[in-house]
């Protein structure tokens, strides 16, 4: 009779985690998160984005050793084995970087493949490079499916966590205080309240000229001018349709200003901003059972 009960509460509690598993299933999602021994070779910590161009290598070791591996197949390479030995050393040394590097990822890599490379081209038996390299390259596309897209995120998008303006205004505060103005401007014309739409331009060029001086933090001066020429223009257009123009000429005015001036940023800075914070909060389980999804 004991057994039974205690049969019963197992299968109880089994079905209590099947059923909580299935109903946070479809609202959460699930990613890997690359090693933390990883962000030694990305800056800040390094000098050199020292992770990005070993795999930068890795793909031009991974080309030449097929081309030189087919060309002598096809007999059409004039240094016999040289350029095969050389790129395939190259490629082997910075394969096997990747565990030393990050030594959680030793598991990931095939080591057996890189045993066959080597003793192939050794031996000449340009078939089972080729057979070889595609081995390798499962682990490269295996490891990308995970963790590429996760790392890029975390360890090279732009961080504007608590950047502040010139004026050690917060940068969420400015941003959203640029977003009532690009909206009182709307608000003011459709309204036929033209001097208010124009107070709100000008306050919204102010506002553009203070987030410009933001940028020379990461971009050389010169290079990404905000606002720009263009801007400029857009923003001197919108102003004479809200003294002169028709309403339909005033709202494409102001949709080319913001797409200009917001929304191509957004694109690039917000988007990954956003996405590299999603990816570095910690969530605790507790919190993700909590949840008001
Ligand atoms: C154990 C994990 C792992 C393995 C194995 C691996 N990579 Fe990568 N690779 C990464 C990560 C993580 C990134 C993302 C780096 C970034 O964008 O900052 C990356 C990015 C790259 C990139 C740059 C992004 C792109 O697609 O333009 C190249 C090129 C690349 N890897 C080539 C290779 C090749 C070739 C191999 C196999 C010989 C390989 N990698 C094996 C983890 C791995
Ligand atoms: C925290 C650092 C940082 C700040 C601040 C920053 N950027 Fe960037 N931005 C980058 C990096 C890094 C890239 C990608 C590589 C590159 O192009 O230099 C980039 C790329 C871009 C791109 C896309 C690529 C291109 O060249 O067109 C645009 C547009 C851009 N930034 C605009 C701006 C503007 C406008 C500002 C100021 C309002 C700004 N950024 C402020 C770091 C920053
Ligand atoms: C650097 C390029 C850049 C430019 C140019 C830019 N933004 Fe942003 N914006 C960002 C980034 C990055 C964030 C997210 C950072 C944050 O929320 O602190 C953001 C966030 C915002 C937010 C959300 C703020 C909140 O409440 O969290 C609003 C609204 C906004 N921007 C409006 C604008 C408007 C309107 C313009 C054009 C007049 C503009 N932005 C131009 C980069 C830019």
């Amino acid at each position: 009779m004991r057994w039974l009960v205690f049969f019963i509460i197992q299968c109880v509690i089994i079905l209590a985690v099947l059923v909580l598993v299935q109903k946070h299933q479809e609202h959460v999602i699930v990613l890997k998160q690359p090693p933390t021994s990883l962000a030694q070779w990305y800056k800040p910590q390094n000098k050199r984005q020292v992770w990005l161009h070993t795999m930068f290598k890795l793909r031009r070791e991974m080309l030449a050793v097929e081309l030189y591996a087919n060309a002598i197949a096809n007999k059409i390479e004039r240094n016999g084995n040289k350029n095969l030995e050389k790129w395939s050393a190259k490629l082997v040394k910075d394969y096997q970087k990747i565990g030393e590097m990050v030594p959680e990822w030793s598991n990931k890599l095939n080591y057996t493949a890189i045993n066959e490379l080597q003793n192939s081209v050794k031996a000449k038996h340009y078939q089972n490079v080729t057979k070889a390299l595609r081995a390798l390259d499962e682990t490269c596309n295996s490891c990308h499916a995970d963790y590429r897209a996760v790392a890029a995120t975390l360890y090279r998008a732009p961080d504007f966590s608590g950047m502040k303006l010139d004026n050690s205004e917060e940068l969420t505060s400015h941003m959203r205080s640029m977003s009532e103005q690009v909206n009182k401007i709307k608000i003011g014309f459709v309204d036929g309240r033209n001097e208010d739409a124009l107070a709100s331009l000008l306050g919204l060029q102010q506002g553009m000229h203070q987030l410009g001086d933001t940028c020379v933090k990461c971009h050389a001066e010169n290079t990404k001018n905000y606002p720009n020429e263009a801007m400029k223009q857009m923003a001197s257009t919108l102003k004479q349709s809200l003294e002169a123009g028709t309403l339909t000429e005033q709202g494409s005015a102001l949709g080319t200003l913001a797409v200009a001036a917001c929304a191509d940023c957004h694109a690039t800075h917000r988007l990954a901003f956003d996405a590299k914070q999603l990816l570095g909060e910690k969530k605790s389980w507790l919190e993700l059972l909590r949840h008001g999804f």
